[in-house]
């Protein structure tokens, strides 16, 4: 078996973390690089966080290159109401002694991408789209490389996390989501509708505790402190996984269910910024998943995580 090769551009993160955890424990993926994006919390913060997560996992072997400080357009919106002050509380982790790489974020997908053969990237982006859309538009013949874009982002039948319409990672950076929707490459989105029905429950965080073992740990108290918000705001039992969902698809895409349509975001209206649509009679331009097997979902994210 050749393991699914990618790089994670991310905005850690509580749920980012786990994406990168389970990641890193999959025989089927390779972590090529992880590139950051100003989202839940700000530069340098997102950095220090992945190098510290990296670390955390004795893999500080796979490079970190900072990527955009800010979304294309608007001011950059933060979520540290979710994630906490430093975007990955809960976890002790102690600042680490690695660096980024010199390069930015946004040319090293580039260089990554121009060196590949056709078809053969998966860049999988678990934040705001800045670094994904600053690539697109600074060498386009990086088109052809892409095999697959996998975000985790946007809100289709279901309700926004950050306006009414609007999830997240859509609405920090609408503008870069719609250069990315618009660029002809293959993608795949995981929208509020898939993620909020995997929801992390306290018997699945319990099941992670048992592992004991320092990145189980790390990651259960990441957990029990993201999860109060969502808990809170929707009166639900747990909190939902979203960006591991992106991951857990590149090890086992029979875990979800989606359709070909065709994807569209709000950024010139502030009333309808960040929201996506789906727009009947155009040709499709993404895969939008709607549905999960939450059970095997956890099961493989708890025995993935745990093993770590
Ligand atoms: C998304 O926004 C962030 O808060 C999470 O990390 C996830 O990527 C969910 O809306
Ligand atoms: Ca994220």
């Amino acid at each position: 078996m050749t393991a699914r090769s990618f790089i994670l551009d991310t905005d850690p993160g509580q749920d980012d973390a786990i994406a990168l955890f389970l990641a890193l424990a999959s025989p089927e993926l390779q972590v090529d690089a992880v590139t950051t994006v100003a989202g839940n919390v700000p530069q340098p913060l997102v950095t220090e966080n992945a190098l510290a997560l990296l670390s955390l996992c004795n893999r500080s072997d796979i490079p970190v290159y900072r990527g955009c400080e800010r979304p294309m357009l608007r001011d950059l919106y933060t979520a540290e109401y979710v994630h906490g002050p430093r975007g990955i509380d809960g976890s002790e982790l102690p600042p680490t002694s690695t660096s980024p790489e010199k390069q930015h974020g946004v040319d090293a997908i580039i260089e990554r991408c121009l060196q590949a053969e056709d078809g053969s990237v998966t860049l999988c982006p678990v934040g705001p789209l800045t670094n994904i859309a600053m690539a697109l538009i600074k060498e386009p013949n990086i088109v052809p490389k892409i095999r697959e874009i996998v975000w985790m982002g946007g809100a289709f039948h279901e309700p926004g996390n950050t306006t009414n319409l609007s999830e997240f990672n859509a609405y920090v950076d609408p503008h870069a989501a719609h250069v990315v929707f618009t660029a002809g490459a293959p993608l795949t989105i995981f929208p509020l509708d898939v993620t909020h029905k995997a929801l992390m429950l306290p018997e699945h965080v319990d099941r992670l505790e048992a592992f004991d073992t320092p990145v189980s740990r790390a990651a259960v108290g990441m957990l029990r402190f993201y999860e109060r918000y969502d808990v809170d705001k929707y009166d639900i039992p747990g909190a939902p996984l979203h960006d591991p969902c992106v991951v857990a698809y590149l090890v086992d895409p029979t875990l979800f269910v989606g359709h070909r349509t065709h994807v569209a975001i709000g950024y010139t209206d502030e009333t309808t910024i960040g929201n996506t649509s789906e727009v009947e009679g155009m040709e499709a331009n993404a895969t939008i998943m709607t549905d999960v097997d939450a059970e095997r979902f956890f099961d493989l994210v708890v025995t993935r995580v745990g093993s770590l």
